[in-house]
């Protein structure tokens, strides 16, 4: 299929690419993307640009995450016929728009954005924050703005982010006296974010608790095994907890089957179920989800030069709609044009 030029609305959003996605960002937001993509005009951008202001350090991991996601996009049923993927620090009117907006935008602002201020924490930067670290939400309200994106599919971790965005939006719009940039929305998943493996709140490659949606038979089946359940569950026959059961908050975001589900819980509450059976219904439904995402993964490995060619492709093709932005915003805000 191919993209039409109706007015669909449009939706942009992006990973970082510092590590392969996990089952988090499927339950999150790729089924969500593959299910957006027939209605809307869909653009996704591998921020590799983001990635690199928490990783100068390490540009190699930053690099080599690009093919890597891009894959991971396809694997999982994105069409790059209804969706644009596309590398953001291969789009420079995203760092143009990005050296305009910070000059609306204050140091104290983005000091108090509630997600840079857990994020500053969480890497333990002290007083050594990195600049571009500090200035993403700018960057990443170009990012939004610059593709006209009205909606933008985000965990609920990066909705001040958004809020940041309109916040930009508002003020260019008030100085400049009419509406160069379209205000976005954040488009929250209702589910909520999904645990790791060992029980911690987020499921994240660093902690080590992560599914890989490129996970091998043998690794899900190992994650399942050290699935945190009910510590005192001990003998099958022992009454049980779902509440804060890893392996029943897995089946409530992947078993279709809603009936059995409700069912096992029934039993394991009341006592005797197991937590092997528990689990071993966690590895069925696991196994039957990765599987047909791993042997498209497979199909793309044998061509290489496919998944380079829709980045070239949906880059191109992101770059003349980024520079458009760019040249309104330039001339909306009066400034000298040299028209060559
Ligand atoms: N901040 C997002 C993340 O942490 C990535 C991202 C970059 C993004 N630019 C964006 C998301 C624009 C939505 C819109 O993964």
């Amino acid at each position: 299929m191919q993209i039409s030029s109706t007015a669909l609305p449009i939706i942009l959003t992006g990973d970082r690419t510092t590590g392969p996605l996990h089952l988090g960002h499927y339950v999150g937001s790729l089924k969500n993307r593959v299910a957006l993509q027939a209605t809307h005009r869909q653009y996704l951008l591998l921020a590799d640009a983001q990635a690199l202001t928490d990783n100068a350090h390490n540009p190699g991991l930053v690099r080599d995450n690009v093919l890597e996601i891009a894959t991971d996009y396809l694997a999982v049923g994105i069409d790059p016929g209804l969706t644009t993927i596309c590398l953001q620090s291969h789009l420079p009117a995203l760092a143009d728009l990005t050296l305009l907006y910070l000059n609306f935008v204050t140091v104290a602002r983005l000091e108090r954005n509630p997600t840079i201020k857990d994020e500053i924490q969480a890497r333990s930067f002290g007083r050594d924050i990195p600049a571009g670290f500090l200035c993403y939400p700018v960057a990443q309200a170009a990012d939004i703005t610059a593709f006209k994106a009205t909606i933008v599919p985000v965990g609920a971790d990066q909705a001040p982010l958004i809020e940041q965005t309109n916040e930009i939006v508002r003020r260019i719009n008030r100085q400049v006296g009419i509406k160069v940039l379209s205000e976005a929305r954040a488009l929250v998943p209702r589910v909520g974010r999904l645990p790791g493996v060992d029980g911690k709140a987020k499921m994240s490659k660093s902690q080590g608790n992560a599914i890989r949606l490129s996970a091998t038979p043998d690794e899900i089946q190992k994650a399942v095994q050290r699935m945190f359940t009910d510590p005192y569950h001990i003998r099958a026959s022992d009454p049980g907890r779902v509440e804060g059961n890893v392996a029943f908050t897995y089946l409530d975001a992947f078993d279709e089957d809603h009936m059995a589900v409700e069912d096992m819980k029934a039993r394991y509450i009341r006592g005797g179920m197991g937590d092997s059976t528990v689990k071993k219904r966690v590895d069925e439904v696991l196994q039957a989800l990765l599987a047909p995402i791993r042997a498209r993964r497979h199909a793309l490995a044998r061509d290489p030069g496919y998944v380079l060619n829709v980045i070239k492709q949906g880059t191109a093709r992101s770059r003349d709609i980024t520079a458009a932005t760019l040249r309104d915003v330039r001339a909306a805000l009066g400034l000298f044009t040299l028209n060559y």
